[in-house]
This record gives structure tokens, sequence and C-alpha cells, in this order.
């Protein structure tokens, strides 16, 4: 008898983390309505965003799902189930999910594990297990799950709560832990949830942070520097989440590349917050930049580390398979940098992913991401400039 119930142990977990580590082996790539949309959000904008996901190559580049963030909700019935606000979403999220579907994509929500979301719409505290199975019925594949007026909670066993919810409910949905890094989810989560937020919410500036009192916004440098002394937690299946993308959303044009090659670089999820059914030339580029997206879906899952610094002039360094690195040139001031990066001074050595690269022995060619050609090799110092707010960013190719 022990020894049979052992076996469905057995089973049973090797299906919940088989099922989990399956999802997100490398970092989850779409869209989410928060950044420009708050609130504001109905049926016909996701629709029409799930259309624009196809007809503007993002699907082809990589980008799987379309995500409701806060603010879809109605009440809950006389049974404790939640509903979606009938007049925003008239056809049902579960229509929604079949039409995201019907593209070859698939579709997020939006939870909280308190009493209320922080748009004060019903949380899921003490629904856990309904609202899994809401969200597995309606064919939900990625579910946010947030922080807001959980007083009394502790954040490892609310977000275990809710894992095990979606284990129960059958359904496989990527779960990304938004709890902001406050007690530190990296040192917890990599068995409960595919990311994890690591910091506040982030907004669309280069270099400041905005208080609200007890919170701020974070702009895309404040965000980076605080990455990095957690790269030793990011790995296939669960990863440092440093928020949604502000690619498109009133950055200037090299700050947006910049944004878009150091998420990158980090090996974060690539979750495009802009309007992408009215987005620009300039702004889709980046988005689809399949060399860029390439250093971030890389398999081997290993997040950058500074090898490189000097006043606003940074360097950064990412191992990647078949022994590709990738290197991004950051500069975060305000006037040109002029450099003359010698390599052979900079032969790598990474306890981390336990990848070492020898540019005395080994010539390696280099492609540049954005000029999306091949521009030397190892061999000679790498001289260039750097513009203002901008990045070079390199594959190095044995
Ligand atoms: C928090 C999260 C954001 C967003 C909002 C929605 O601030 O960190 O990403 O989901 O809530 O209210």
């Amino acid at each position: 008898m022990k020894k049979i119930l052992f076996i469905c142990f057995a089973v049973a977990f090797q299906f919940s983390y088989g099922q989990k580590f399956d999802l997100a082996k490398t970092p989850p790539m779409g869209w989410n309505s928060w950044n420009t949309f708050a609130c504001n959000i109905n049926e016909d904008l996701i629709r029409k965003t799930a259309d624009a996901m196809v007809s503007s190559g993002m699907k082809d580049a990589g980008y799987m799902y379309i995500n409701l963030d806060d603010c879809w909700h109605g009440q809950r019935d006389v049974q404790g189930f939640i509903h979606e606000d009938a007049t925003r979403f008239p056809s049902g999220i579960k229509a929604l999910a079949d039409y995201v579907h019907s593209k070859g994509l698939k579709i997020g929500i939006y939870s909280d594990a308190g009493t209320q979301t922080c748009g004060g719409k019903p949380g899921s505290r003490g629904h856990e297990y309904q609202d899994a199975i809401t969200y597995a019925n309606w064919g939900i594949d990625y579910l946010k799950y947030d922080w807001c007026n959980t007083d009394g909670l502790k954040a490892d066993e609310a977000y275990k709560t809710m894992r095990d919810a979606i284990y129960s409910a059958g359904r496989p949905m990527v779960f990304s832990i938004c709890e902001w890094g406050e007690s530190k989810p990296w040192t917890w989560a990599s068995n409960i949830g595919h990311s994890w937020r690591t910091t506040g919410d982030i907004t669309n500036c280069w270099d400041c942070e905005m208080g609200y009192g007890t919170w701020s916004k974070l702009s895309v440098l404040s965000i980076l520097d605080k990455q990095m002394e957690l790269r030793q937690y990011a790995g296939p299946g669960h990863w440092n989440d440093p928020d949604m993308l502000e690619v498109g959303n009133g950055l200037s044009f090299s700050e947006n590349r910049a944004h878009f090659s150091l998420w990158c670089m980090l090996a974060a999820p690539l979750i495009a917050g802009n309007d992408i059914r009215n987005m620009s030339n300039e702004t889709r580029e980046i988005l689809t930049n399949k060399e860029a997206i390439g250093i971030d879906q890389d398999v081997l899952g290993v997040q950058c580390y500074k090898m490189f610094g000097r006043g606003a002039f940074e360097v950064y360094a990412k191992p990647m398979s078949n022994n590709e690195v990738a290197i991004c040139f950051l500069n975060r001031g305000e006037t040109p940098v002029n450099f003359d990066f010698n390599w052979k001074d900079f032969s790598i050595s990474d306890g981390i992913s336990g990848k070492s690269y020898d540019f005395v022995k080994t010539k390696f060619k280099l492609f540049d991401c954005w000029q999306k050609k091949e521009i030397g090799t190892t061999a000679v110092p790498f001289k260039s400039t750097v513009q203002p707010h901008d990045v070079i960013l390199l594959r190095l190719k044995p």
C-alpha cells in the first residue's frame, strides 16, 4: 500500500513539475494590455491586438501570448465564481480565448493574491481553486498573479496555493509571479512560477524614478541595475522578470532599441506593452529583430553580467549555446562614447554558466544585430562609437 501511495505521489509530482518546466524553457514572449491601456480594455481591443500580432510579423518572430491585465473583471456570483465585465466583454472571455486560439496564439489573464486587485477588482484570495477552474474552462494559457491587498499573507504560501490550484484545474498555464521582488521570490519561486517580477513597475523613462508616495515607478536603467545580483537565479523554466516592455511608448528610437537589447541580454520575458495595432515601422522593427530575440531566447537560458564599466560606458556579456556569446556596449550618458575594445584583454570565464571564451586562442566573427551584418572579428580591437542612450549589440560566433 505504502509503495503504491509513493508511486502515485511520484507520478503526480512528476506530472506537475514537468508541466511547469515545459512551458517556459525560454523566456515567455507576448503582449500585455497594462502599459498602454491600463483599465481601459475591452474585447474589440484584444481581438484587434491578436490580429495585429499576426499581421505585424510579431507572431512569426516568436510572440505568443495575448495577455489581459487588470480590470477585465465583473463580479463574483452567489457561488463565488468570477465573471467578466459584461459591458467590456459582451461575448465573454471564453469566446475571446477561442478567437485568440484561432489565430494560433495563446491567451493570458490577470488576478491578484489579495482580496482586491491593484485596480480594485475582485482578487482571488479564498477563491484560488474556483478561479483556476474558471480560467481553465475559458481556455486560459497564462496567469499573471499580482500582490495588492494581501495583508496577512505570506508570498511563498500564497503563490504556492495558486500554483497548486492551476495544477489541479489540469490546464497548463504559465504562472507569472508579480510581487515586485519584495520577498525575494528568486530565492523560493523556481518551483512555483515561471517568472517573477524583480522590481516595482516600469515607466517609459530612460533614467529616472517617479515617486507616488509609498511606491515609485522605475526607468529602464534603474531596473537594469537591480538585475545584476540576480543572474544565478534565472534559467530554463524560471526567469527573472524586469517588467514588461515600454518599447514604442514614447522613448526615443535609440532608447527603444537599447531597452529592447538590454531586456534580451537579461533573458527577460519579452512582453510588449505598446499599442501594436498602431505602431510605427521603427517600433515594429525593433520588436521583431530576429538576432536580438535569438539572444533572449537562447536555449542555455543565461542572464548577462556586466563585464566592464567606466562612467556612462558599460559592457555586458551573455554566454550562449553553440559557443556564441552576446556583447552589448551601452552608453547611459548624454555624449557619444568613442572606445577601442581589445578583445584579448577581456577573455570570459563565467562561473554561473560554466562557459569560457578565450579571445586570444579563438577568433570570433562579430555580427552587429542592429546593422544586421558582419562587421569584423575579435582578431583586432573593436574601435567604434556608441551614441547617447544607445547600444551596440553584437553576437560573437566562433
Ligand atoms: C501592479 C502590477 C502592474 C499592473 C497593475 C495593474 O502595479 O505591478 O504590472 O498589473 O498592478 O493594476
